[in-house]
C-alpha cells in the first residue's frame, strides 16, 4: 500500500503537537482527517500545512470526548474518506499549572481527566475497531512524561492527567499483546512547541511530527514505546529512514 492509499486520522490533530504530526504526514503523501471542536482551529490549521498538500487535509468539526458525539463524528469520517488505516491520538492540553492539590476543586481535576484520559479511552474505544484487525494498520498515542514525575511546583494535576494516558497505554499493551494493528507509544520527555514559542530543550512540532510521521509510516514495530528526550532522538530516527 502506498502513502497515497493510507489515511491518517489525526485525534487532537488542530494542537500543537497534532499540528506538527498531520504536516509531516501530509508531505508524506498520506490523506489526512483531522476533527477538532472549534472550527476557527481547523481554519488555522489549513493555512499553516504545506500549500500543495492541502487537497488531502479533510477537516470535520466534532468532540470526540463524549460517547455519543463520537459516534456522530465516526460517521462523518468514514462518509468522508471510506476507510481509515492509521490513527495517532495526541489529545490534551500543552500544560498545567493551576497550583498544588490543597489549592484545587474537583472540578478542576474532573477537566484535566477529561481532556487528557477520558477523551482518549473514549476516542480510542470508538475507532479502534476501525484499524484492530488489520496489520497494515496503526494506532499510535503521544504521551508526556510529566506523567512520571512533578515537572515543576503546581503541576500535579498535569502528572496526574499524564500518568493516568501512560497507565491506559500500558493497559492495551498488556491487553491485547496479539492485536494485528500496530499499536505503539510516543513518550516526549520535553517541551514540545512552534518555532515562535521555543524554549531551550524543546522539541519543534514540526519536527516532532516527522519523526512520528516515519515511524507510522514504517510499520516495523508493535507494543512498542518510542522515547524521545531530545532532537537527537528525532533525527535518530530519520536517519533509520534513510538506512
Ligand atoms: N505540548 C507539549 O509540550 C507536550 C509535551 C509532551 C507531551 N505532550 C502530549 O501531547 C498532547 C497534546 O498536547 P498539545 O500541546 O498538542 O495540546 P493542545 O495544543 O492543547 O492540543 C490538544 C488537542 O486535543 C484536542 N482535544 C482535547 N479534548 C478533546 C475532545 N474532548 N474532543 C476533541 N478534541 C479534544 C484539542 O481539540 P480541540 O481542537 O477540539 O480543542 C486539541 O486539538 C498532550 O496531552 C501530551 O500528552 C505535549
Amino acid at each position: 500500500m502506498s502513502n497515497s492509499d493510507r489515511v491518517v486520522l489525526a485525534l487532537g490533530g488542530a494542537g500543537t503537537v497534532g499540528s506538527g504530526i498531520v504536516k509531516a504526514f501530509l508531505d508524506r503523501g498520506f490523506r489526512v482527517v483531522v476533527i477538532s471542536r472549534d472550527s476557527n482551529r481547523l481554519e488555522k490549521l489549513k493555512g499553516f500545512v504545506s500549500p500543495s498538500t492541502k487537497d488531502r487535509l479533510i477537516t470535520l468539526v466534532g468532540n470526540v470526548g463524549s460517547e455519543e458525539e463520537v459516534e456522530v463524528a465516526k460517521q462523518a469520517v468514514l462518509k468522508a474518506v471510506g476507510k481509515v488505516t492509521d490513527i495517532v491520538s495526541s489529545l490534551g492540553f500543552s500544560w498545567w499549572q493551576g497550583g498544588p492539590p490543597h489549592t484545587q476543586t474537583l472540578k478542576e481535576l474532573h477537566w484535566v481527566l477529561e481532556t487528557l484520559i477520558l477523551s482518549t479511552f473514549v476516542s480510542w474505544k470508538a475507532f479502534f475497531p476501525l484499524v484492530r484487525d488489520d496489520p497494515n494498520c496503526t494506532y499510535t498515542f503521544i504521551t508526556g512524561g510529566a506523567g512520571e514525575k512533578l515537572l515543576m511546583p503546581g503541576t500535579g494535576f498535569l502528572t496526574v492527567g499524564a500518568a493516568s494516558a501512560l497507565a491506559f497505554c500500558q493497559v492495551l499493551r498488556e491487553e491485547y499483546p496479539d492485536v494485528p494493528c500496530k499499536l505503539n507509544q510516543v513518550k516526549i520527555n520535553t517541551g514540545v512547541a512552534p518555532p515562535e514559542r521555543m524554549a531551550p530543550g524543546y522539541l519543534n512540532h514540526v519536527d516532532l511530527g516527522e519523526a512520528v510521521a516515519a515511524l507510522v509510516e514504517r510499520r516495523t514495530s508493535s507494543h512498542t514505546v518510542f522515547t524521545m528526550n531530545s532532537p537527537a532522538d528525532l533525527k535518530t530516527i530519520l536517519l533509520e529512514d534513510n538506512m
